[in-house]
């Protein structure tokens, strides 16, 4: 500042809190990292549908189109029949996933919680599974025939079983078994998935329990996405339960859910 004689007599300073520049210059970036690692998994899904899930499909329309045309004989259809059905299973599984994880993404999803026997819903699942299990001459044993009450949501927890039961499966070598058995106390409920299969690496579990996406291939070279176990992950969280691991290589991994228990009303 000068005087009236343009003399300098003082200083004036100014400030500026930039404080919150610096919040939201973190939460862009933040938000930006969120969205090139979604945008890699969307990638990551859409070649997953051109391969995993065209083939089958394109598979049945041709198989349909030869029999109706009589090149394929309808004693030769019945016979390719069990193959096509276990793609479709698989395609089936597949296809939920993939649901379960758009409709994740796109808004909030919300849950319909409601009283239902997890007993019930595990051994549909069971059932479901059992042609691919009986292919590999897999075993699935389910232990403790007793009703299990818990308030959750009954299609988020098919698919939870769904994916720790084909897991099992497609991590076992054929001749093997499946165990699940429920341990219900006090307040809380325990279901344990346990097989005799490969069993899984250090690197792989830490994978697991922070909720990176991976797959690799089954004792039979089934193919996976990587998608089953985030979404097994998410719907526990959602549904106040929790997932713990416990492996050992070649020996073979235990699955164990937590959820809450109640009484019914
Ligand atoms: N029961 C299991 N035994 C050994 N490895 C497992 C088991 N369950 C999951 N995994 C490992 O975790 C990975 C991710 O599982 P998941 O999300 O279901 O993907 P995928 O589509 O490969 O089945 C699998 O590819 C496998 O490496
Ligand atoms: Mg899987």
């Amino acid at each position: 500042l000068l005087n009236d004689r343009s003399l300098v007599s003082g200083k004036l300073m100014l400030f500026d809190d930039i404080t919150q520049q610096v919040e939201i210059q973190e939460k862009l970036e933040n938000q930006a990292k969120e969205l090139k690692q979604l945008n890699e998994l969307k990638d990551k899904y859409f070649s997953i549908i051109s391969h995993d899930l065209k083939g089958p499909v394109f598979g049945v329309k041709e198989l349909i189109y030869l029999t109706n045309s009589g090149i394929i004989s309808e004693k030769e259809f019945m016979e390719m029949l069990p193959e096509v059905s276990k793609n479709m299973e698989h395609v089936a599984i597949l296809l939920e996933n993939l649901l379960a994880w758009t409709s994740s993404q796109l808004k909030g999803e919300y849950l319909q919680l409601q009283f239902i026997d997890l007993q019930t819903v595990i051994k549909n699942q069971k059932n479901l599974l059992e042609r691919i299990a009986k292919d590999k001459n897999i075993e699935i044993i389910l232990n403790g025939k007793k009703e299990i009450h818990v308030k959750a949501d009954k299609n988020m927890m098919e698919l939870v079983f769904r994916n720790l039961i084909s897991n099992a499966i497609k991590f076992s070598n054929p001749n093997s078994k499946v165990e699940i058995s429920c341990s219900p106390d006090t307040e809380k409920i325990k279901i344990s998935i346990r097989d005799y299969g490969v069993g899984i690496p250090e690197e792989n579990l830490q994978k697991l329990n922070s909720g990176i996406s991976f797959s690799t291939r089954g004792q039979s070279n089934e193919s996976g996405t990587g998608l089953g176990m985030l979404m097994v992950k998410e719907y526990l969280m959602k549904n106040e339960g929790s997932l713990e691991i416990k492996s050992k290589l070649n020996e073979g991994s235990e699955f164990i859910v937590t959820l809450p228990l109640v009484q019914p009303e």
